[in-house]
């Protein structure tokens, strides 16, 4: 008899994270204790009143998004909102993590640039005990102009000299903003020897195109959401020969549209595209954390623990780690599973 997937194995499963948001980790709770230290007003007498419930589109997660984050405004504010995001991130036995930051989104609001990348790095340095390992990736904001993007990237060489910063991405409001309008940044980004990943979000104008633009112009070495390359089966079978990852979100699309795509994610994955879960905005998309995404879809879609093996597998393969890392960690996963049997 097949056993039922439970829920403990899910929980148990070492993992990677590639497509987290650390400002989407910013729950109710700690946007109203951080809005009373630092004394704004955000029009709500408990968590509760902080509404996450949004609406459908793309514009309207982000309006939502960028409200919420108003309220993080000193090196502690994002020292905490990590801190606490890590602890989880280790609870649920994510080995490695590659966040994401949106610096713009801070230093459009007045908020220096060192401000945020020492809050959120302190956290990273103090989570060491942790057993989990922590990288950056920086995101630019595709409404604003690439030269705000460059002028960013030009803030953060002394960070990415460091080390601190590892790759950069592309996110926020495709309407409009295709992956060339940032071909230069992206060229540079790449010269300064950093990753480089771009969000195609789901269902956009013209998002075929954007997915080919950010896989055969800027080459990506990753693409975020992106799941509407299965409508494109050369642009399909160019992302699987050159074992480019894929980073899906099932429970961000059912958060807001009910749906986990579970056609496309299906598609990719039977056809051995190196596709991985991953959890986007939790605090906006419901409060679903890596380990309910990956229970979740696999619930929804008669999955067992070999295809989750198998996305977690991938987690590892399409992060930005040494060979030798990456087999260490590959290593983790089978002896989990041998100590189950
Ligand atoms: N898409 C675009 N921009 C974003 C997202 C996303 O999923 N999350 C945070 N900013
Ligand atoms: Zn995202």
């Amino acid at each position: 008899m097949i056993q039922k997937l439970s829920r403990k194995f899910v929980d148990g499963l070492p993992k990677a994270e590639l497509h987290v948001h650390i400002e989407g980790t910013l729950e109710a709770e700690m946007e109203f204790a951080i809005a009373k230290r630092n004394q704004i007003d955000i029009g709500a007498k408990t968590p509760a009143d902080i509404d996450r419930n949004y609406g459908v589109g793309l514009p309207e997660f982000l309006k939502a998004y960028y409200k919420g984050m108003q309220v993080l405004r000193t090196k502690q504010d994002f020292y905490d909102l990590t801190a606490a995001f890590l602890r989880k991130e280790a609870d649920s036995n994510v080995k490695h993590l590659e966040l994401f930051f949106d610096p713009q989104a801070h230093t459009s609001r007045g908020i220096p640039f060192a401000t945020v990348i020492e809050g959120i790095h302190e956290a990273i340095v103090d989570a060491a005990s942790l057993d989990i390992d922590v990288q950056l990736i920086m995101c630019f904001l595709r409404e604003y102009s690439q030269e705000s993007a460059m002028q960013t990237l030009k803030e953060a060489e002394p960070y990415h000299k460091k080390g601190w910063i590892l790759g950069v991405g592309l996110d926020s409001d495709e309407h409009h903003n295709p992956p060339l309008k940032f071909m230069l940044v992206f060229a540079k980004a790449r010269d300064q020897g950093y990753y480089l990943t771009m969000h195609c979000d789901l269902h956009q104008v013209d998002t075929v195109d954007h997915i080919k633009q950010a896989l055969e112009i800027i080459t990506v070495d990753r693409l975020d959401h992106g799941l509407n390359i299965v409508e494109n089966a050369d642009l399909m079978t160019f992302l699987i020969d050159q074992k480019i990852g894929i980073t899906a979100c099932p429970m961000a699309y059912f958060y807001t549209r009910k749906v986990m795509e579970q056609k496309a994610i299906n598609k990719l994955f039977n056809n051995g595209a190196l596709i991985s879960f991953n959890s986007d905005d939790p605090a906006y998309k419901g409060s679903n954390y890596i380990n309910d995404v990956y229970y979740k879809f696999a619930q929804k879609s008669d999955w067992n623990e070999k295809e989750l093996i198998r996305i977690a597998q991938n987690s590892f393969k399409t992060s930005w780690i040494s060979q030798q890392e990456k087999e260490s960690y590959l290593a983790q996963i089978d002896e989990y599973i041998s100590n189950k049997r």
